[in-house]
């Protein structure tokens, strides 16, 4: 009876683990599926140091087996074999194995960590002081969301990272309160955000990866931060070019947040009344980043989540908008307004929902 009961506590735990493991290896989220220059590149580096490991492991292994076997004390035989202790052959040959594959880890390593720090082009400016050749995102991190600055376009937005594809994208990196970590699994990283330095790196987007991904890769904060440090998301949306110019266009030339129908409008009040102090409703905020305390919320209703984590639905916003704490314990909203009605709620739902940028 005992045995049978450890028998299906096995069988519970290997189906466990791979319900578990089979939701590794998604294109949206998983580093085994580069989706990218740089993940690429970190990919080749982990698949060389894990089949040189790999390798060394065999190599020891079979000598290891051999030996036991090869040396064993057979019958009343009590010679002792050959001695090789300070043999120079030996000596030399254990010397230069590992240095050699030393020297096969290290030179691809350093200079790919030389070439994935490159961002030269970043410093190019024109008389304005705008960069001329390349994209440039500011990411900020707070504790427990982000926030994306395009300091070229005067475009500022959170939570969804907009980028085009097959084109290196430069970040400038900062936290403002604790440090946090930048990282897409899928396309690379990942990098610190700190309080006290800007960290600069690049990523390229892969354009048919990402379409294999829906066009939507996952990013994670990747610094253990506080309590919802597991539920401080973003997403990645990825675009073409000309689609990524459009949209460009789009967020600039929103000076005013749209409204429509009544409910709305009532929902506009509440939220000019309660919520506007922290949060920004138009994509070119002026305020100083000290300021922005809370997500820009200028596209909101095109956001591919509520809160970074929870689906982008009315009934999930009314949850968020009523009890944030319950969903994200430790976030900045909690008690920042008192309690809303129900009739309240409805209204800043419909207002929230019906920010929108992008015309179709
Ligand atoms: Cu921010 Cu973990």
């Amino acid at each position: 009876m005992k045995k049978r009961l450890q028998k299906w506590r096995l069988f519970a735990l290997f189906s466990t683990l791979a319900l578990i493991l089979a939701g590794c290896g998604e294109p949206f989220l998983s580093t085994l599926k580069p989706a990218g220059e740089v993940a690429e590149t970190q990919f080749n580096l982990m698949m060389l140091s894990t089949i040189i490991m790999v390798l060394v492991i065999i190599v020891v292994t079979v000598i290891f087996i051999y030996v036991i076997v090869r040396f064993r004390r057979k019958g009343d035989d009590k010679s002792i074999p050959k001695q090789v202790e300070g043999s120079h052959k030996l000596e030399i040959i254990w010397t230069v194995i590992p240095i050699l594959l030393l020297l096969v880890l290290a030179v691809p390593t350093v200079s790919y960590t030389f070439k994935l720090a490159d961002v030269a082009p970043m410093e190019k400016k024109d008389k304005d002081g705008k960069t001329k050749d390349a994209l440039v995102v500011n990411v900020r991190a707070n504790l427990y969301w982000w926030e994306f600055e395009y300091p070229d376009l005067g475009i500022i937005t959170s939570q969804d990272l907009v980028v085009p594809t097959d084109e290196r994208v430069y970040f400038n990196l900062t936290a403002s309160d604790v440090k946090h970590s930048f990282w897409v699994p899928a396309v690379g990283g990942k990098m610190d955000t700190n309080t006290d330095n800007v960290n600069q790196f690049w990523l390229e987007f892969d354009s048919k990866k990402a379409q294999e991904a829906n066009n939507l890769f996952y990013g994670k904060c990747a610094e253990l931060c506080g309590p919802s440090h597991a539920l401080m998301d973003f997403k990645v949306k990825t675009m073409s070019k000309d689609e990524f110019n459009q949209w460009v266009k789009d967020m600039q030339s929103v000076k005013e947040p749209v409204v429509a129908g009544d409910l709305a409008k009532e929902g506009q009040e509440i939220f000019n009344k309660s919520c506007i102090g922290c949060h920004a409703v138009t994509p070119n905020d002026s305020r100083p980043e000290q300021a922005r305390q809370a997500p820009n919320l200028a596209n909101f209703g095109e956001r591919e989540r509520i809160a970074g984590v929870m689906e982008h639905s009315e009934e999930n916003l009314k949850k968020w908008l009523k009890d944030p704490e319950k969903y994200k314990p430790g976030n900045t909203m909690t008690n920042t307004y008192g309690n809303l009605s129900d009739q309240q709620i409805d209204a800043l739902t419909a207002y929230l929902m019906g920010l929108k940028v992008q015309k179709k």
